[in-house]
């Protein structure tokens, strides 16, 4: 009988963790509503103890979500513990407290400084303390993957007998390979007492390329959970694309066939561009599944052969993974009830205030193309979103520019009844634009990563620019912003970064220092 794969997403915690992948309480939601459309098992929503706005976002999440399982991350520390307990306390029977320690010999040495039984004791008392609070609860010891096998099964023997449901096996640095990695997942299945009492998770990180081979190799060997982020963001070379892995087991029944996953795939692509439209993490265009190119073909032999049978150059059905939905366009003749059912079906979840904003671009934008496409609708909901009476909003911007003249932009911003211009003159019209603003607004930021698209073909597309700033302290805020002209989205962009960096300080601000070690 075919065995179901639980499939964990963890792009709210460990995808969130990459530079300039924040996301606001708004963008977290709109994430987590799509996960619950794209049918994951469980939602790792956020660590609690590491700030006011993750706490908040994991309770929100646990409070609002419906059908996944909603972790919380914790260290083995109780003021952790404590914290993931209280945010998910919402999500009834559905809450999960998900601890990590670190276990290897160089993390024992280095970071912990702690001995194998003092380890044992902490994730042993960790688990105890989380089961007060929730039956389902995941014990994770951090590079498990480098840790000695011996010492790896008995930390997981004693957190299975204190009560782990699930134990999951870490290749933290992405250090692992597939013949290893699958060896140990056996290693601990022939080795731990009790292991059939818990779920066997594999969580692997893509340093080698490897994450999706070592993520495979775990199954084979006994894994059933499987741990990932949408579009394989997080840390460094991020974590392993549970898109991909669903679509391999999916794809290849001749090998994988004893195995499934509920997850509803023709979801794939809507849930991957709102990930990265979120997080600000471009999609490279080669990327499995969910790049743009995924299922182009070029070449003339592979176009004739996909004419005359699709399977010649096709493994996967475009539309099994959301590609190739037929979408009618707006123009700017529709009206605000045609609107909110294309946002409702894109999947957004607006307020009354915030359709209007969206509705006062979407009519600006429809005078001045022709149609409104789905992707423009993104890019003016992300443009639009978070604009409030006491945020920096965009009410007018000139620049002047030209093969000889100096470029220099007039802009005027408007905070309730704030309103405030001024002129500035820059090295070219996007600089110049953000240097008015800076001036506006007494501040100085570096540009560090400017990206701009056209989210639709035609001369007309709207243009979505992406940003990452440095607003001092090296934090690297992101902002978005569209528009048909594209000095106005990079100056809608820089003041959505603006308007975040606020945001970010209050939460960084009143974050407790997160010390990876355990007192
Ligand atoms: O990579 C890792 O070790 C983690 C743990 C917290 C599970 O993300
Ligand atoms: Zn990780």
């Amino acid at each position: 009988m075919a065995e179901k794969i639980i499939i964990f997403d963890t792009t709210l915690r460990d995808g969130e963790q990459c530079p300039g992948a924040s996301m606001n309480l708004r963008e977290k939601m709109e994430v987590a509503r799509q996960l619950q459309r794209l049918n994951v098992d469980v939602i790792e929503a956020g660590f609690p103890v590491i700030s006011d706005g993750d706490f908040e976002a994991v309770e929100r999440i646990a409070k609002e979500i419906r059908g996944p399982i909603i972790a919380g991350l914790a260290r083995c520390v109780p003021q952790d513990i404590d914290a993931a307990g209280a945010a998910i306390k919402a999500a009834d029977n559905r809450g999960r407290i998900h601890v990590f320690l670190a276990t290897s010999k160089i993390h024992r040495e280095f970071k912990l400084k702690k001995a194998h039984d003092e380890i044992v004791r902490l994730a042993t008392e960790a688990v105890r303390r989380a089961k007060s609070y929730v039956t389902d609860v995941e014990f994770s010891p951090e590079d498990g993957s480098r840790t000695e096998p011996e010492f790896l099964a008995k930390v997981v023997e004693a957190a299975i007998s204190a009560g782990a449901t699930t134990v999951n096996i870490p290749d933290t640095v992405g250090y692992a390979v597939p013949e290893q990695y699958g060896a140990l997942i056996k290693y601990l299945k022939d080795n731990v007492h009790g292991i059939d009492d818990a779920i066997i998770s594999a969580h692997c990180h893509n340093d080698l390329g490897l994450a999706v081979a070592n993520s495979i190799a775990a199954i084979r060997n006994g894994a059933r959970q499987i741990e990932g982020t949408i579009n394989g963001i997080g840390e460094r070379a991020g974590n392993v694309a549970l898109e991909e892995v669903v679509m391999a087991l999916k794809t290849r029944p001749d090998y994988y066939g004893s195995f499934y996953t509920e997850v509803h795939t023709q979801e794939i692509v809507k849930t991957s561009r709102l990930v990265s439209r979120m997080s600000g993490l471009m999609v490279a265009r080669s990327k499995a599944i969910v790049g743009e190119n995924a299922f182009a073909h070029s070449a003339g032999i592979h176009q004739d052969g996909i004419l005359k049978h699709r399977e010649t150059y096709e493994i996967m059905n475009p539309h099994d993974v959301g590609w190739g939905e037929t979408e009618l366009p707006l123009t700017k003749h529709s009206g605000r009830h045609a609107l909110v059912s294309r946002l409702e079906h894109l999947g957004y979840n607006l307020n009354d205030e915030e359709i209007g904003q969206v509705f006062a671009r979407f009519k600006e934008i429809g005078d001045k193309k022709k149609f409104v496409y789905d992707d423009d609708l993104n890019a003016l909901v992300d443009d639009s979103m978070g604009m409030t009476k006491d945020t920096w909003n965009l009410d007018y911007i000139n620049v002047t520019t030209g093969t000889s003249t100096v470029p220099t932009a007039t802009v005027r911003l408007r905070r309730g009844d704030v309103v405030l211009q001024d002129s500035a003159p820059g090295n070219g019209a996007v600089d110049a634009a953000m240097k008015t603003i800076d001036r506006i607004l007494h501040q100085k930021a570096e540009l560090v990563e400017y990206h701009v698209i056209a989210t639709t073909g035609g001369k007309d597309a709207v243009g979505e620019v992406t940003i990452k700033c440095d607003f001092g302290g090296g934090q690297l805020v992101t902002g978005k912003g569209a528009s048909t002209d594209v000095i106005e989205a990079s100056a809608r962009a820089y003041l959505n970064a603006v308007n975040r960096v606020a945001g970010v300080s209050q939460v960084y601000n009143s974050a407790p220092q997160l010390i990876d070690t355990v007192p």
